[in-house]
Formats: C-alpha cells, sequence, structure tokens
C-alpha cells in the first residue's frame, strides 16, 4: 500500500466496500516497465481499469492502449489518446465496432480466425492487421489460453491472405497469461514467433512488429520476479532469435500498470464458527465474487489481506463475500489466518487490486450498491 493510500484510509475513512487507486503509482509502474523494455512501446491493456483519472495520466505519458471493445476505445478518446495509438485487441469484435473503429482513425486489428479476418478486410480496409498465436499458459495464475490464438500453420495462411484481402500483414501477438511469474514462457513465444516470422519473409512476406501482449505480475501474497527480470529475459530472447533485425515490439500491460496502485478497503460483516468447533471460522466481507473479486474464481488470484489487528494470534479461517450465493466463497481451500480477536466491524484492506476489480463488479447483485472508487 502506498503511504498516500494509507493517509487516505486513515483520514477520510470512506465507506466500504471500496478500491482506492494512488494515480502516482500507475506513472511509477509505467516508467518502470518503460526502462525495462525501453524497445518496446506500451499499450496499456485498458480491461484491468478503465477508470479515466488512470487513462488521462497514460495519455500525458504518451502511452498507446490495447482495447477490447468500442467503448473502451472511446473511453481512450475521451481521455485524449488519438485512434492511432489504439489496438483493437480483441479477436472476437462485432462488425459495428470494428466500423466504429476504423472511423475513429483506429488502424491496428488483431485476429485469430479467417472469418474475423475478413470482416476487418471489409470494415476497416487497408487497416494493419496482426495474428494472435496459441501459446503456452504454463506458469500463468490467471491463463488465458484455449479461447484465443491460432496454430502456426494457420497464422502462416492468414497473414498470406490478410495481404490479398488488401490488408497491411503488420506482426504476430500472443499472450502467456495473466499473473504469469515464469520468464521462460516469454522466450518459448518468441522462438515460436521468430520462427514464422522467417518462414512468411521467405514466402515473401516481411512481418514489422511482434507485440509480446500482457502477463507482467504482481506481488500478491508471493514474492515473484521483478519487472527488470522479465525485461532482461524477453531482450535476451528478441536477439537470440531475431538478430539484428529486431522487429517492432509492443507490450500490452494491465495488471502490472494498475494491480499494485490500488487497494481495496473492505469491511468484516461476521466472523462465524456456524456450530463447529474443529472447522475454521468464517469471514464474511462486504465485498465477494460478485463485488468485483472474480479472480478468486478457482482460487486463482489470492490477494494479501491487511487487518488493524495485524501481529496479534492468528488462526486458519475460509473466506467469503456478503451474498446468499453459494458460489461466493473467496478462499477455502488456500491457507489463509487471520487475527483470533477479528470481529464483524473490522476494517480490512485487500493490497495490490487495483486491476481487474472494479470493473468485474457486479451492478446491483443481492442489492448491494457497486463498488466505490477513489482515485488519489
Ligand atoms: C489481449 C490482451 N492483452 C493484454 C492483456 C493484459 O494482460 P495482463 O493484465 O496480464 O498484463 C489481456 C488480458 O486479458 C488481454 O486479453
Amino acid at each position: 500500500m502506498t503511504p498516500k493510500i494509507s493517509q487516505f484510509l486513515a483520514e477520510k475513512q470512506p465507506a466500504t466496500p471500496c478500491l482506492v487507486v494512488d494515480v502516482d503509482a500507475v506513472e511509477e509502474r509505467y516508467r518502470a516497465l518503460q526502462a525495462a523494455l525501453p524497445l518496446a512501446r506500451i499499450y496499456y491493456a485498458v480491461k484491468a481499469n478503465p477508470a479515466r483519472p488512470i487513462l488521462d495520466r497514460l495519455v500525458s505519458l504518451g502511452s498507446s492502449f490495447d482495447a477490447a471493445s468500442w467503448e473502451e476505445i472511446e473511453m481512450c478518446l475521451d481521455a485524449g489518446a488519438r485512434g492511432e495509438d489504439i489496438s483493437f485487441g480483441n479477436t472476437v469484435k462485432k462488425v459495428s465496432a470494428i466500423r466504429c473503429a476504423w472511423e475513429a482513425g483506429v488502424r491496428l486489428f488483431v485476429f485469430d480466425s479467417e472469418e474475423e479476418l475478413d470482416k476487418i478486410a471489409r470494415h476497416a480496409p487497408g487497416s494493419r492487421v496482426y495474428c494472435r498465436l496459441l501459446v503456452d499458459n504454463y506458469g500463468a495464475e490467471w491463463p488465458l489460453s484455449r479461447k484465443f490464438g491460432t496454430t502456426v500453420e494457420s497464422a502462416r495462411e492468414l497473414m498470406l491472405r490478410a495481404r490479398d484481402l488488401g490488408l497491411d500483414p503488420y506482426g504476430l501477438s500472443f499472450h502467456v497469461g495473466s499473473q504469469q511469474i515464469e520468464t521462460d514462457s516469454y522466450e518459448m513465444a518468441i522462438s515460436r514467433v521468430a520462427a514464422l516470422v522467417s518462414d512468411l519473409s521467405a514466402a515473401g512476406l516481411d512481418l514489422r512488429m511482434v507485440n509480446l501482449g500482457g502477463g507482467f505480475p504482481i506481488r500478491y501474497r508471493e514474492d515473484v520476479p521483478d519487472i527488470d527480470t522479465f525485461g532482461e529475459a524477453i531482450s535476451v530472447a528478441m536477439r537470440k532469435h531475431f538478430g539484428n533485425a529486431l522487429p517492432e515490439m509492443l507490450v500490452e500491460p494491465g495488471r502490472f500498470i494498475a494491480g499494485a496502485a490500488g487497494v481495496v478497503s473492505a469491511e468484516v460483516v461476521l466472523v462465524s464458527k456456524r456450530g463447529r468447533e474443529d472447522g475454521p471460522r468464517w469471514v464474511y466481507l462486504d465485498i465477494g465474487r460478485f463485488g468485483g473479486l472474480a479472480e478468486t474464481e478457482g482460487e486463482a488470484i489470492r490477494y494479501a489481506i491487511r487487518t488493524a489487528r495485524d501481529g496479534e494470534e492468528t488462526g486458519p479461517v475460509a473466506l467469503a463475500g456478503p451474498t446468499c450465493d453459494g458460489a461466493d466463497i473467496l478462499y477455502e481451500r488456500s491457507p489463509y489466518a487471520l487475527p483470533l480477536s477479528l470481529e464483524s466491524g473490522d476494517r480490512i484492506e485487500l493490497l495490490n487490486a487495483g486491476a481487474y476489480v472494479s470493473t468485474y463488479c457486479s451492478t446491483r447483485f443481492n442489492g448491494f450498491a457497486p463498488l466505490a472508487e477513489h482515485y488519489i
């Protein structure tokens, strides 16, 4: 938690649940990534947190943007980004969205199938396109595999088809999975991309760009390699596989930029044994799976939790949200221990929760108001 967030929470005691994001920390993360990968252009993955103060700050820093929908593109444009600074990075796009994007000056589109490529050719003629490859998501705590990306063989055919359709076959992309803790995953993906680039070059098609996606991890409960380690691994892999003919590099960080800049402040609603002396205490919070903590699905993302009673004796707990839905359990199998003195009314904080929380929040499930947000 940054000193600015600590001070804000102590002085304002905002109503819970709420997300507090330190926008200066967003800038620090952006600069840290820039320093770790100076040759790469940063396209912030808007889906991680599209709040206007974050977009404003990133526009002022000269960032580009990876948008998943026309609505996200509009948010970037409203914040002052230009169409040419935006990549329409979703492989699944409505025709109306492609058209609006093209009219707004967006000229960079992804695809991973023939039908999507044909849609782009028809509704965004002449645009730069890049094909997303399917890569192993081993090492990712929030994998994105299976649903996106195509094989090397099909990507080869599609890139040649893109040229025939009058598009600009610009490059290739991959995503090694979100919260990726293995630096090797990038090397493996880069070697596949480089082999295809060289194959296509022999076929007369010179690609100019590699989009390395997102995936850069942040610290939740365990240490992760720092961003310089990822930067070094990627730079070494790019030199190894491309030699001196380095293509343009793009990265699409989401979690890394916004995640560590935010904290969720919540209230303990109930601490209960429910008649069982041997089981863990159940701690029910005023935020759960439907209040924005969607990435606790499968207990994949395990937030670090801070209480005002830290330092006192602890015991095991299961953690759950406040709704009447049985799926609204955050952690039952992951070992969490909280102070034995914890009681309803206590405030707690979920650390590094600035990404993939606010927009996952349901609007009124069980009557609960959407997560309040403070950008400071
Ligand atoms: C296409 C694309 N790019 C970038 C990202 C951001 O990934 P991360 O938050 O792991 O950096 C995502 C996440 O879902 C994505 O789908």
